[in-house]
């Protein structure tokens, strides 16, 4: 909390003690503050329909109580009742001192806070299926996890990625009857996932067959889950191909787990898991499957075992959360998965509420839309998938030719395309609200004037050319009561909120909202670069318009890399 913040907060606390008595801490106060939609209205706006909800009066009397009861201070000049809303006008001059100052210390720290601190969340993203391909899905996910994470973690919170791999169900057994059908002939031989893909392409294939074959996989299965060494080497042999690739990508993403423990990995807690549910009394037998019904909460039954035994997706993810709730003690679990499998997080979720964990409260599914490919070729390539692999490759290969044009003497240009091509697949599918479907377009997502990645890069790697080309190391002690241009004022209003910025996009889950938020930071800052010159033959207002533009920088930085894109010094 800045100390224009503890300004208002300790103002309107005190003036609202002492008018209607009652109990406001400064935390709770300082989170109400907004910033009103034109700066006519004021530069802070203070809503007072909580208190007028504690209060018992309309929220507009409490506002223009309030009003009345205004001093300016040293940070506040004036104070206007508007509505129900509260609106304060702050002295620019010790305002932009207060926050250059304040970014210039905390610099890779600004932006940061303690609130989660003690606290763990565990976040589960990405979570491919072994053998397949990883989806543009899973990419979205790890994404929009990798995030979530970095706000939590920006936060204080202790946080706990997992990638909970599809790597156990009823598929492996059709694997391994098709390995040990085909796995020896040349088309079938699995070194890859496109083989493995084959494989269990072949086993639909094969509709002669189609019963036993079936009876087959489903006793593979079995034998999988009773810990058989055969099945659990060809099983081991199809997850290490698999991981192989996702790891590949992952890389050129730049994302890491902490845990890869996959749905195999509670195979040993099921029983446990099946049986604690069996006592509670809410096992049921339907067609000799044992289920949870959820006819009350008008939803299909929760499968926890089929027939003939094995285990479900759902039963795994009742296991694994009572496991990680156990083992990390999260104050909140999110799960970073396709809006497609609502139904799914809603009947385990009440699964876990009937079981009795008051926990699951604590439970998020954090859904998401689609990737659309507005490109053709892009969409029925290799039946209906986009190797995500070629994808990446495509963008950086895209980049890199950008690049070659408009600055052919860059030096690092590999690195530096990497970077560009990589950082705008991540920033387009981060930018708009998670639950809508990101339509996906070269021409618009590396388009270098456009509210893409590029842009916000280059928006930096140019202030950092002026920094540089000012010479001098950016100086804290600069005179920033020389900063007296609408501008100015304007962006450090707007760095100074990057920390509320991040504090809303990890209580939303919502990346874009930290995404928008630096390109308003880069429209302020492009608005000011247009219509001031940096540096000029005035040496103390240079110093300070360094400051200022450092200032700039360091927020874009640091919030590029919570967002998780890497950004060149110099494009
Ligand atoms: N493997 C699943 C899929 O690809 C996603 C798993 C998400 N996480 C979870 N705990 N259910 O659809």
């Amino acid at each position: 909390m800045n100390d224009f913040v503890k300004n208002i907060t300790g103002f309107v606390i005190e003036s609202v003690k002492s008018e209607f008595q009652t109990e406001l801490s400064t935390d709770e106060v300082a989170g109400l503050l907004e910033v009103p939609p034109d700066s006519k209205m004021g530069d802070y706006a203070m809503p007072c329909f909580v208190f007028a909800k504690q209060l018992k009066k309309s929220p507009k009397i409490i506002s223009e109580t309030l009003a009345g009861k205004f001093q300016p201070t040293e940070y506040i000049k004036d104070v206007v009742s508007q509505g129900p809303y509260l609106n304060f006008f702050v002295l620019p001059g010790k305002f932009i001192e207060t926050v250059l100052n304040e970014v210039m210390q905390k610099g890779a720290n600004f932006g940061k806070s303690e609130t989660g601190k003690g606290k763990t969340v565990v976040i589960d993203y990405s979570s491919p299926n072994i053998a397949k391909h990883l989806a543009v899905h899973h990419m979205r996910s790890a994404l929009i996890g990798n995030a979530i994470y970095n706000l939590h973690a920006a936060l204080g919170y202790k946080c706990v990625g997992i990638n909970h791999l599809g790597d156990w169900g009823t598929q492996f057994g059709k694997l391994i009857v098709a390995y040990k059908k085909w796995g020896e002939d040349e088309e079938h031989t699995p070194n890859d996932i496109a083989t493995l893909n084959k494989l269990y392409v072949r086993f639909h294939k094969d509709e002669e067959n189609a019963a036993s074959m079936e009876d087959e996989a489903r006793e593979w299965f079995k034998k999988l889950e009773n810990g058989d060494e055969e099945a659990a080497r060809l099983w081991k042999l199809f997850k290490d191909i698999s991981m192989n690739e996702f790891e590949k990508i992952y890389k050129m993403l730049d994302l890491k787990f902490d845990y890869y423990t996959g749905e195999s990995f509670y195979n040993d807690m099921l029983d446990d898991t099946v049986e604690k549910i069996k006592k509670t009394g809410l096992l049921e037998l339907s067609d000799n499957a044992q289920v949870i019904n959820l006819d009350k909460y008008d939803m299909p039954p929760c499968l926890l075992r089929k027939k003939d035994d094995a285990s479900l997706y759902a039963t795994r993810d009742i296991c694994a959360a009572e496991y990680r709730k156990k083992e990390f003690n999260f104050t909140k679990m999110i799960y970073v998965v396709g809006s497609e499998q609502k139904l799914h997080f809603r009947q385990f979720f009440k699964a876990l509420e009937l079981m009795g964990n008051d926990w699951v409260k604590d439970c998020h599914h954090v859904d998401f839309g689609l990737v659309k490919f507005k490109d053709e070729k892009m969409s029925t390539r290799q039946g209906k998938v986009v190797l995500l692999e070629d994808l990446l490759n495509e963008s950086i290969r895209r980049a890199g030719k950008i690049i070659e044009e408009k600055n052919p003497n860059l030096e690092s240009k590999d690195e530096i395309a990497d970077f560009v091509g990589i950082g705008a697949i991540i920033f387009s599918d981060l930018k708009n609200r998670r639950i809508k479907d990101v339509n996906f377009a070269w021409e618009d997502i590396l388009n270098f004037d456009g509210e893409t990645g590029p842009y916000v890069q280059y928006t930096r790697a140019r202030l950092n050319s002026v920094i540089e080309k000012h010479g001098n190391k950016p100086n804290p002690n600069a005179d920033f009561s020389l900063l007296k241009e609408d501008e100015e004022f304007i962006l450090a209003k707007t760095l100074e909120q990057f920390p509320v910025a991040i504090k809303r996009a990890a209580e939303s889950f919502e990346p874009s909202i930290l995404i928008n938020y630096l390109l308003d930071v880069c429209s302020a800052q492009n608005r000011y670069y247009n219509n001031h010159r940096i540096i000029s033959d005035d040496a103390q207002l240079t110093e300070a318009r360094i400051a200022l533009i450092n200032c700039s920088r360091q927020v874009i930085g640091n919030g590029l890399l919570i967002a998780g894109i890497k950004t060149p010094e110099r494009m």
